[in-house]
């Protein structure tokens, strides 16, 4: 027999009180995603037939949100109207799931559930009807608790605000991740009930119906509880982000890169880096973004969207954007590079540089607070300190090109568009208007004057 067919049912509906947000709480971000796109991520893995994606309060902002998945065709969105429990919201998906299938239910607010544990819960499916996924904490206030009969069998699984006293001291808790039998699941959903403390029609009431019914119930634990951490509120984003975080410091220092204090750095998205390259502290690296072996990024780095290649080092508090830099190279201290910018070999940015759209070739300087934008800048090329390339004429902007060992002096505006030829000098001071041939001088500053016994002005005395 070919194995029964998987749909995912990802619970997106609630509006997350708890947050006291305007945002509903799925769209809440860890490591720069949002909390239902790490769930869709993680399911997407087990290559599902479906996933079902329950939606109601804000539903058009969720939708919007996933508007770009790479896999939006996997995804299908179940309106539940109104948000009557967690059952209701499941009963909502269960039309557009066939009969013989799997139903594995995954809540929006648990992110970091990893695809090897929900791969454990599907392949269990094969003996049992009902398989939940819990596990055993320090401090389970708020959850829904596992009771067990005295055969030590799953009987059920009773709510913080339903449970007594003695049912408050169990410390198994259910994490929300279930998977069921289509077939059953749809008889079980039919017969629970909304008589509790909430006036909710509760997911969590089937695991008792399946067990009156004789159904075999099987429980799972995932390998790290931080795996099955709920965010519903500020303070549990903040947890489960560090927790997250955490785990990527450990992936990269296990493939050889050097993080100076694992609770300092933030990994957001795609991010690859080689061996024996250094992170300092308080650097926020997002992706997606590769940066090669042997590097040092300094303390207070931003590194977006960027390829970096091996032996460069990029010193404190610069701040790098949609950039290319090649091996060799040296960036900052406090250096902006926008996007476009490409570093070849070798080259050194100082600090207080600003660079937009502009190519910087083999062995280039630009290192004392200059702005080069929609600019190219051959080998070997000075550019002094304070040079501004003014590209932008306050309606277009326009190019700026200089070429190979180029000189330009200190505090020189170049006008573009304007092309400055190998081997010129531009004179310090200059404000360079037209185009520069090669190995010229070209110098454009008033002649010095002298005034001999020069008075200074002194101040008026008041009355
Ligand atoms: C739920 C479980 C609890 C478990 C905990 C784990 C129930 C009744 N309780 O409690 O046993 O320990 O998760 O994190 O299932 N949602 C809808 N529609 C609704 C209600 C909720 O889509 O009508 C969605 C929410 O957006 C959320 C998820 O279901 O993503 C869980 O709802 P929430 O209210 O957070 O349940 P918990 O109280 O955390
Ligand atoms: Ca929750």
């Amino acid at each position: 027999m070919s194995n029964p067919p998987l749909h995912v049912v990802i619970l997106a509906a609630g509006k997350g009180s708890r947050m006291r947000s305007k945002l509903p709480k799925v769209l809440h971000q860890i490591a720069g995603k949002t909390l239902v796109e790490h769930v869709i991520d993680s399911a997407l893995e087990l290559k599902p037939a479906k996933i079902h994606i329950v939606v109601g309060h804000a539903k058009e902002q969720v939708i919007d949100s996933l508007a770009h998945h790479s896999q939006l065709n996997c995804l299908e969105f179940i309106v539940q109207e109104q948000q009557l429990g967690t059952g209701h919201a499941v009963s909502q998906a269960l039309p557009a799931i066939p009969e013989q299938a799997n139903v594995l239910m995954l809540t929006a607010d648990v992110p970091l559930i990893r695809a090897a544990t929900l791969q454990r819960m599907t392949d269990s499916m094969q003996a049992h009807t009902l398989t939940v996924l819990t596990a055993i904490v320090q401090n389970p206030f708020g959850l829904g608790r596992i009771t067990r009969d005295s055969t030590q069998a799953v009987s059920g699984i009773v709510e913080e605000k339903d449970a007594s006293s003695s049912q408050k001291k169990i410390t198994e808790i259910n994490s929300g991740i279930i998977c069921a039998r289509r077939h059953e699941l749809g008889s079980w959903l039919q017969q629970v009930g909304n008589s509790n403390n909430q006036q909710e029609y509760y997911l969590t009431d089937v695991v008792g119906l399946a067990y009156e019914a004789g159904d075999p119930i099987t429980t799972l634990q995932p390998e790290a509880n931080h795996e099955v951490d709920g965010i519903n509120s500020r303070s549990q984003l903040a947890t489960v982000e560090r927790a997250f975080q955490w785990q990527q410091a450990q992936q990269l220092m296990d493939a050889g890169v050097t993080i100076v204090d694992p609770s300092r750095v933030d990994i957001r998205g795609d991010v690859s880096i080689g061996e024996d390259t250094i992170i300092d502290v308080n650097v926020v690296i997002q992706g997606p973004t590769t940066i090669g072996s042997d590097c040092t990024i300094a303390p207070n780095c931003v590194i977006s969207q960027s390829v970096i290649d091996d032996n460069v080092s990029i010193h404190s508090h610069s701040v790098i954007e949609s950039t290319k830099i090649k091996s060799q190279t040296q960036v900052g201290p406090f250096a902006r590079l926008r996007p476009g910018t490409v570093l070849e070999a070798g080259v050194k940015i100082g600090n207080f540089v600003e660079t937009k759209n502009a190519q910087i070739s083999n062995g280039a300087k630009v290192n004392h607070l200059s702005y080069v934008g929609d600019a190219s800048v051959g080998a070997k090329t000075n550019i002094g300190a304070g040079v501004i390339t003014c590209n932008y004429d306050g309606a277009n902007k326009h190019r700026t090109e200089i070429g190979d060992n180029v000189f330009v002096g200190s505090d020189c505006q170049l006008i573009a568009p304007i092309k400055i030829a190998d081997g010129a000098t531009i004179g310090a001071g200059s404000t360079v208007t037209t185009n520069v041939s090669e190995n010229a001088l070209a110098i454009s500053r008033s002649k010095q004057r002298e005034i001999n016994g020069w008075q200074r002005p002194v101040k008026e005395k008041k009355q």
